[in-house]
């Protein structure tokens, strides 16, 4: 069979980058800002240092300055029709575009998340486990919006229950075999449930013992390790047992990690191993633990089964969530040095959070907001109640009374608390904003207080299901605009409060910006 060309531009790359692996941090460091693809990727770096990728995942960004061909696939539900999504340039960034036009008026999960390395280690819906409930569910293709370089891109968002795994691989670590792996990761989306993981698992999707597994975990799970502060951490899945360091339990060198991107790093070999972490929008990697096998029994040696997982524990435990930018396995323990030009190459990729347009919500525009979760509430729009304060969803139509029609009515204002997002104003009460409170949304005269700014100020995003806007809270930013038995609140995709509730979230959380009632 002939090569695609992009595998022989990657093997090219792979040699030369041989010759210059000293300078891979100062070539990357020199793309910092610019929206120029590196002249090496994080695979060629680990090529150079001997330890090259034998898994490579991502949605945003070639991760070979070579690679040229698809970085997922996503599936619209209108027709359940698929399409690759690429890269806008051999070497650069995801064609997000792609994406938006191939999923226009209609939703899309992610598929398929192709292995770059050319070992077919792709990442597809991961099978029924030793945990209870399987197959998994797949991401919203539009729940994770990213800027890259300047370029629009979208992450994996893994809600528990979403997850994606590989058992049939090529290439990845076995027994004690050395391996190493990062993730590029959300470091403000996570949760306490089993297991928010990406590496190395059992290929039977079981539970099949201690030291079956390696992967790098993120979350604040603390029902095996721990590490100072409340978490979130990052640590090891090694099976029955999330490591902070070589106790079992509690490390203190393990810290709390606060970054928005994350860049975190677990690496293995014979009775050697060690977590890594930093942020991967600048500076350097910090090491967590490095040295000997955790002390207690099973995990030294190891017993790597080498399939993938992503978002899943081992036996396909699904409670965690997060969201995954890009990551990748390695055949070889990494050198601390290789990892360190690896980070700057990420910091040099430029990851930062999506700007908004607001479109047609520019401020200044009266507008309603109508739901779209069928087949409850597609005639609903947003107002506000007479008898209180309440914001609510109701039917409104042609006949309703004038008074319904204003208060389904909003004029779009510059947000109060950040010019760049939105407040709602009332038609009929005017200087009066919509405004959480305990998570509720009320109606009440702005206090000019900074709290009230913040409560009434939400950032416009592609709509949560794929169709129309979701308005997340500045403050609160893992919660968006929800409705919830006719009532509105902030919400977010599984919390504490009823109104959290998985079911329903993307649908309940996305609405059309309609011609205003009144
Ligand atoms: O090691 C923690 C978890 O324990 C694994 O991910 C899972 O397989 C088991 O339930």
């Amino acid at each position: 069979m002939t090569k695609q060309p992009w595998i022989r531009r990657a093997r090219r790359a792979l040699l030369s980058a041989g010759t210059t692996a000293v300078l891979a941090a100062g070539l990357l460091t020199a793309t910092a800002g610019n929206s120029q693809a590196a002249t090496q990727q994080p695979c060629d770096i680990y090529a150079a240092g001997g330890t090259p990728c034998v898994a490579a995942h991502s949605t945003t960004r070639a991760l070979y300055a070579g690679y040229g061909g698809p970085l997922y696939q996503v599936r619209r539900a209108s027709d359940s029709a698929t399409r690759d999504i690429g890269v806008l340039s051999t070497g650069g960034y995801a064609d997000a575009a792609a994406q938006d036009a191939f999923c226009a008026n209609t939703s899309c999960v992610i598929t398929v998340i192709y292995d770059e390395s050319g070992k077919g280690n792709s990442l597809t819906q991961a099978p029924a486990g030793g945990a209870a409930g399987g197959p998994d569910n797949l991401a919203n293709a539009f729940e994770a919006p990213v800027t890259v370089g300047g370029h629009k891109a979208y992450g994996v968002y893994v809600a528990p229950g979403t997850g994606y795994r590989n058992d049939h691989t090529n290439g990845i670590a076995t027994g004690d075999q050395s391996e190493g792996m990062y993730a590029i990761f959300n470091g403000k989306h996570f949760n306490g449930g089993c297991c928010f993981d990406y590496g190395n698992a059992e290929t039977n999707d079981h539970d099949t013992g201690n030291g079956h597994m390696e992967a790098v975990y993120f979350g604040n799970n603390n029902v095996w390790g721990s590490g100072s502060g409340n978490g979130p951490w990052v640590m090891a899945d090694l099976e029955n047992g999330l490591f902070s360091g070589v106790n079992t339990r509690f490390n203190a060198g393990d810290p709390t990690v606060t970054n928005r991107f994350l860049s975190a790093m677990v690496k293995g070999a014979p009775n050697q191993w060690a977590i890594r972490g930093g942020d991967a929008q600048s500076g350097s990697l910090s090491t967590f633990y490095s040295g000997v096998r955790p002390n207690a029994s099973g995990y030294n040696p190891m017993h790597k089964e080498g399939s993938i997982i992503l978002g899943i524990g081992g036996d396909n435990s699904k409670g965690a969530q997060g969201t995954f930018y890009e990551g990748v396995m390695t055949s070889g323990y990494p050198s601390d040095a290789t990892e360190n030009a690896v980070q700057a190459n990420i910091t040099a990729a430029g990851y930062s959070s999506a700007s908004t347009s607001t479109g047609s919500l520019t401020p200044g525009s009266r507008i309603s907001l109508q739901a779209t979760t069928a087949p409850c509430c597609t005639a609903d729009y947003l107002r506000h109640d007479d008898a209180d304060n309440k914001v609510v969803i109701s039917n409104i139509n042609s006949a309703s009374s004038a008074t319904d029609k204003a208060d389904a009515t909003w004029i779009a204002r510059a947000g109060l608390a950040n010019s760049s997002c939105l407040s709602f104003e009332s038609v009929d009460n005017p200087g009066q904003f919509l405004h959480h409170y305990n998570y509720e949304l009320y109606l009440s005269a702005d206090t000019g207080s900074g709290s009230f700014a913040q409560d009434a100020t939400f950032c416009p995003t592609t709509g949560n299901s794929g169709v129309g806007r979701s308005f997340q809270s500045v403050n609160f930013p893992t919660k968006y605009l929800r409705h919830y038995n006719f009532t509105a609140y902030i919400g977010s995709n599984g919390g504490s409060n009823a109104w959290d509730s998985t079911s329903s979230w993307a649908q309940d959380t996305s609405w059309l910006t309609a011609s205003p009632w009144s």
